[in-house]
């Protein structure tokens, strides 16, 4: 089964409309002499007060080798929940994917499984693809529930979600421990969790809608861990933090992964 990598940059609440302008152009310039099938899919996800102008910049370069994407969204379509952003505005700038569930907006927000399986469920109603993040604390690593914390959050956040769309969802394993410290999770240790989650892909949707899912690693993703990752039999590619900032280290990224 050849499932087609994805390197995505998360740039978290990072760059204003200048900044991320300046990132994407770079990244865009960077890569504009390798072919489309050359390289992984390419996401970006910035603030949503960059959406507009990543957006122009990727369209008006007709380029199909960077897609967009969201770094969160709200379930409801329209109404009063103030400072929240629906689906459908999201489209309005041709993003493809939408992040959910990342351990930031889990501790930080305190969003629950079921919120980020309502979000699930719209996004893939409106016709983008979901990112699911998921990954155990360092405190559950050390307890040995790492694996059954893991198979929850994936059980929980596409119930009732028909197995021919969890086909095309995008997961991402980033143990929450490995994220923004540069303590990467060891690749093999990460390819044996990741094998785990297609496993509780296969009991949910069966082999065939759960071989085709990609899963990404992300945590401290660098260019120096980037091939050993990409080496592995089930890591599909990566979430990138804070390596995607940079033009150069978003790039070799890219290039690691080709
Ligand atoms: P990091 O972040 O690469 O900076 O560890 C990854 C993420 O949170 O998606």
């Amino acid at each position: 089964m050849s499932r087609r990598p994805i390197i995505a940059g998360n740039w978290k609440m990072h760059n204003n409309r200048e900044e991320s302008l300046k990132l994407v152009s770079g990244i865009k310039d960077a890569i504009q002499n390798i072919d489309l099938d050359a390289l992984p899919e390419v996401v970006v996800a910035p603030v949503f007060t960059s959406l507009h102008v990543v957006s122009e910049k990727i369209c008006n370069c007709g380029c199909a080798k960077i897609k967009l994407a969201a770094q969160n969204c709200y379930y409801e379509a329209k109404g009063a929940f103030t400072g929240e952003v629906s689906i459908d505005m999201i489209k309005d700038f041709d993003a493809k994917y939408i992040i959910i569930g990342h351990s930031e907006r889990r501790q930080i927000f305190g969003e629950s499984d079921e919120m980020i399986n309502k979000k699930a469920i719209a996004i893939i109603d409106a016709g983008l693809t979901p990112i699911i993040c998921c990954g155990e604390t360092l405190e559950q690593r050390e307890l040995g529930v790492t694996d059954s914390h893991i198979a929850s959050q994936i059980v929980k956040a596409l119930d009732g979600i028909k197995p021919s769309d969890v086909a095309n969802v995008v997961i991402a394993y980033e143990p929450i421990w490995a994220i923004g410290t540069g303590k990467t999770c060891d690749s093999a240790e990460a390819n044996r969790v990741i094998k785990g989650i297609r496993a509780t892909l296969t009991q949910i949707a069966g082999k065939e809608n759960a071989d085709k899912v990609r899963i990404l690693y992300g945590g401290s993703v660098k260019p120096e861990t980037i091939k050993e990752q990409m080496a592995q039999s089930d890591i599909d590619g990566a979430l990138v933090g804070g390596a995607s900032l940079k033009v150069d280290s978003f790039v070799e990224i890219i290039k690691g992964a080709i």
